[in-house]
């Protein structure tokens, strides 16, 4: 009996209880994970969650989480932290709090003297005190990074991730702001809308779509459609403000644990603003965005955390003098209308003014000639400079340092994979040339038998020296009726070998040459294909593969004078 109720104590310690309202002096402790309050249908609750990545100690954060954990729609004082002897309470004086294990209050809901009487977690998320009569304050009205189904976003609020901040104006823009000062994303609503708005709201239906409501709107304004729009299912769709600056809605399913990206505000993550730190490159490996520092002139500020940006090794005011631009190919660094319309950052001229003017100012630290036939020249008079670097930038920048630009040791991921398109060419190149010497000497006994047997100086020639011969012919192109003619319809087989038959032809130049069939090809395809020319370069310039339709292809080896009967 005894171990039945300290059975039953523990179980009550452990395990939430779902309430509806949460009682006036609740506390929650950051050290007891399993804690929590809940909604009605346990929907949501309130509860410590452990900061992601782990820290050392561990802290935690106060959240409202979906069920499964995943995701977290709002967290206490836009996840501020404390160590594991924090708290959460509902203070019978109508407060909520967070405080640390010093007992410090990390954040407060400053609802003291406002009648408070009550607390709750709603199944829709929010998290909401009352009077009795009315609403004093809630989670809704003041969200962190989130906001979910029945959840109005208007003007008066702000989505704040570090250092960015999503908002939505009077006129119906939707904006992603880094650091207050520079905005990368601004979408508005058509034209022909463009005007003050009433009182314009934000909010994204269970369906996934997200709109804009205005009484002066005639019916809402589509802004996105999540991916999975209308897909049925026990789902919970957010839209989030991430902390890599982009904007997304995400799908859950419940109790899942895991949440899908279903839309993404800026299409390329590179294009925001910040993404890499400042002086941070910022480029594709497969398909993940990397930051890398834009020479060996700089180093990470963080080397766990490519994010943090770069610093220069030697500052530019320590180096009078010896200041240089160094070149970063394919890169631009980003800047948005607002700035060069605050700044005249822009100018138009040549790329070689675009380094040489930015050396000689000492307010400038960069410069990017976008090289995409606007002419225009981008100075950044900004310390902070954010990069993105992609082979298909036309544009080309330069970052002042110190001393001569040390490239990077490592090449950036386009360079690898270059890299790696170079070393399967390579591969191919070797095959085939491999495939081609050894077919050139099979085949170099039945050539002399047929052509040559009269010819002494060739007779006399090596093997090897006849393969030079071939190698300085430029590769020629013929068609397939050319071929054809010249060979008798294929019938002069002058043998075959490993790979196909060959079959002796005569050009109208009298030149003779071998013609090989290639495998798996039709003998009698149709002529009537224009013939592509295929050359390869270096030492296989002899060869020339010419595929004359779809289903013929025939490589000519051995074209040279010298073949050239009855010389
Ligand atoms: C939380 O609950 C799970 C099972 O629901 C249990 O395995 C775990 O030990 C509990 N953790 C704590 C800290 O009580
Ligand atoms: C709690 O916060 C106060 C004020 O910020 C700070 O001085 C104190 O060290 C913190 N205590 C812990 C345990 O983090
Ligand atoms: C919980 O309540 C919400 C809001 O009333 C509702 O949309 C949801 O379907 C409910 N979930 C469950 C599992 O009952
Ligand atoms: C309760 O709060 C609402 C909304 O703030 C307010 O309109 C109402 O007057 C308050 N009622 C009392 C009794 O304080
Ligand atoms: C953000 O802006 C503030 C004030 O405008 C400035 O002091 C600060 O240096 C900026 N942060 C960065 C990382 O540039
Ligand atoms: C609204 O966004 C559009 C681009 O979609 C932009 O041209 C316009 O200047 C913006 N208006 C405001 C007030 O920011
Ligand atoms: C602008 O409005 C017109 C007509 O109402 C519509 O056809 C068009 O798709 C709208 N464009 C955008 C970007 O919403
Ligand atoms: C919109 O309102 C702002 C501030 O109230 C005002 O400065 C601006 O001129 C208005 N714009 C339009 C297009 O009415
Ligand atoms: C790409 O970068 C990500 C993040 O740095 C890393 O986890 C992943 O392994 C990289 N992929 C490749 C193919 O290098």
């Amino acid at each position: 009996m005894r171990l039945l109720i300290q059975a039953l104590l523990l179980l009550l310690s452990t395990v939430s209880v779902a309430v509806a309202s949460i009682s006036p002096g609740s506390t929650l402790y950051a050290s007891k994970a399993n804690q929590s309050w809940s909604s009605p249908n346990d929907t949501f609750s309130l509860r410590f969650v452990p900061v992601q990545p782990p820290t050392s100690p561990p802290s935690f954060i106060a959240t409202v989480v979906h069920s499964g954990g995943v995701p977290t729609v709002w967290s206490a004082g836009n996840g501020a932290s404390v160590d594991s002897g924090g708290t959460f309470q509902f203070l019978s004086s109508g407060i909520l709090r967070l405080s640390n294990g010093s007992g410090a209050t990390v954040w407060d809901s400053g609802t003291s003297n406002l009648g408070v009487s009550s607390a709750s977690l709603e199944d829709s998320g929010n998290l909401v005190l009352s009077n009795g009569t009315g609403t004093v304050w809630s989670s809704f009205d003041h969200p962190t990074d989130t906001i979910v189904a029945f959840q109005n976003f208007n003007t008066g609020m702000v989505l704040q991730s570090g250092l960015y901040s999503f908002t939505l104006l009077r006129s119906g823009n939707l904006t992603l702001r880094w650091n207050d000062s520079v905005t990368y994303w601004d979408q508005g609503l058509n034209s022909s809308m463009i005007a003050n708005l009433t009182f314009p709201v934000l909010r994204l239906q269970p369906t996934g779509l997200l709109s804009i409501y205005d009484p002066k709107l005639t019916s809402p304004v589509a802004v996105a459609y999540s991916s999975d729009y209308t897909e049925g299912g026990d789902l919970l769709r957010i839209l989030k403000l991430d902390n890599d600056g982009n904007l997304r809605i995400y799908s859950s399913s419940r109790g899942s644990g895991t949440a899908a990206v279903r839309w993404a505000a800026v299409e390329d993550q590179c294009e925001v603003f910040g993404y890499c730190g400042t002086n941070g490159i910022c480029s594709y490996n497969d398909s993940n965005p990397i930051c890398r520092c834009p020479s060996q002139n700089f180093e990470m500020i963080d080397p766990i955390d490519s994010r943090k940006g770069c610093r220069r090794k030697v500052k530019l005011e320590d180096c009078p003098g010896r200041l240089t631009m160094l070149q970063v190919n394919h890169a631009k660094f980003l800047t948005y209308p607002p700035i060069f319309l605050i700044n005249p950052e822009v100018y138009f001229i040549g790329i070689s003014a675009c380094r040489g003017n930015c050396l000689a100012a000492d307010s400038c630290f960069a410069s990017t000639s976008l090289s995409d036939g606007t002419g225009l020249c981008y100075i950044k008079t900004d310390a902070f400079i954010s990069g993105y670097q992609n082979t298909a930038l036309p544009s080309t920048s330069y970052v002042k340092v110190c001393g001569p630009g040390i490239p990077n040791l490592s090449p950036p991921s386009e360079e690898d994979e270059e890299g790696k398109n170079w070393s399967v060419r390579a591969w191919v190149v070797a095959i085939v040339v491999l495939g081609t010497v050894s077919g050139l000497i099979a085949f170099e006994g039945i050539l002399w038998f047929w052509c040559c047997r009269n010819n002494a100086t060739f007779g006399r020639l090596s093997a090897q020296y006849a393969l030079l011969e071939y190698a300085s012919c430029a590769p020629v192109q013929f068609s397939y009726k050319e071929l054809r003619q010249s060979t008798k319809g294929f019938k002069e087989k002058l043998g075959a070998g490993g790979f196909g038959a060959v079959y002796r032809g005569i050009l109208s130049n009298r030149t003779v040459v071998a013609v090989k069939q290639l495998e798996g090809i039709e003998q009698d395809g149709s002529a009537g294909g224009t013939g592509t020319g295929m050359y390869l370069s270096g030492n296989a310039s002899v060869i020339s593969t010419v595929a004359v339709s779809s289903s013929s292809s025939f490589q000519t080896i051995g074209v040279s004078p010298q073949f050239r009967k009855g010389d």
